[in-house]
């Protein structure tokens, strides 16, 4: 089994930033810490409205970092054109809609196929391994495999959001959904990633599918490292992910 990589999502150190409206606290600054704490990649989301993340943000993240980044965005020309210039290691198409909190849902693969498959063709051509962020659903995966993709991160969002109401029966529900669409991803050979909503508590049952390479985790990361500094709190988060690994593996054996 692949060690699992932990990407740590930095948007929300923007967030507080431009509550102010200043340059501190540095997103930069965030992930540089984060990659020397063992990062295995730092995810950045441009939003259309940039929210969080700004264009000089992208810049500065691409000049310093040694580990990949993970360039998250909308299907949008203007979109399209910033990750040509900048050619990340990675680009992950989510779906955006300006008066969302946070990227509610996985994008809509299937109806919108052959858009799509011309929207990302010259990401790859760029070099760019290209992710479509997507919900569990196996229309959408063999969609996203149908175009080209070649990896796939699954929407944890809405298993996170049951386990955090005591909803058993629906985080159950979804788990399984996401188990069996990570096994039916990999076997089609996409890479499968996952995230959105990921904390201490849940992250554990996504950690142990054998078939999930990469979590990336944000919000929570962000938030804890107020409490313990963000060193500290990605090392407990990746003591988590490694149990719930190494639980699997003595399972399977
Ligand atoms: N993965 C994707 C594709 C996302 O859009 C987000 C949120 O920006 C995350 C992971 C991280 O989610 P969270 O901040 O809730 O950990």
């Amino acid at each position: 089994m692949s060690k699992l990589r932990l990407g740590v999502n930095i948007d929300h150190v923007a967030t507080v930033r431009n509550a102010r409206g200043g340059n501190t606290p540095d997103p930069t600054r965030a992930a540089i810490l984060a990659q020397d704490a063992g990062a295995d990649g730092i995810t950045a989301h441009l939003r259309e409205d940039r929210r969080h993340i700004g264009d000089a943000d992208i810049e500065s993240l691409m000049d310093a970092l040694t580990v990949p980044l993970n360039f998250e965005m909308a299907a949008t020309d203007e979109m399209q054109k910033i990750a040509l210039r900048h050619k990340p290691h990675a680009v992950c198409i989510v779906p955006e809609k300006r008066e969302e909190r946070t990227t509610e849902g996985g994008l809509e693969v299937a109806r919108e196929e052959n858009q799509l498959a011309h929207f990302i063709a010259p990401l790859r051509d760029a070099g760019c391994r290209v992710s479509i962020f997507i919900a569990a659903d196996q229309r959408q995966i063999e969609a996203a495999h149908r175009i080209g993709a070649q990896v796939i991160e699954l929407h944890t969002g809405a298993y996170c959001d049951a386990h955090a109401e005591g909803d058993f029966e629906k985080r159950d529900v979804e788990l399984e959904k996401m188990r069996a669409m990570s096994t039916f991803a990999y076997d089609l050979g996409l890479e499968v990633h996952a995230g959105h909503g990921l904390t201490y508590d849940c992250v554990k049952p996504v950690a142990a599918f054998p078939e999930v390479m990469e979590l990336n985790i944000g919000h929570f990361l962000i938030g804890e490292s107020i409490f313990r500094g963000l060193a500290p709190a990605m090392a407990e988060m990746r003591r988590l992910m490694d149990e719930a690994r190494a639980h699997q593996v003595q399972q399977s054996q």
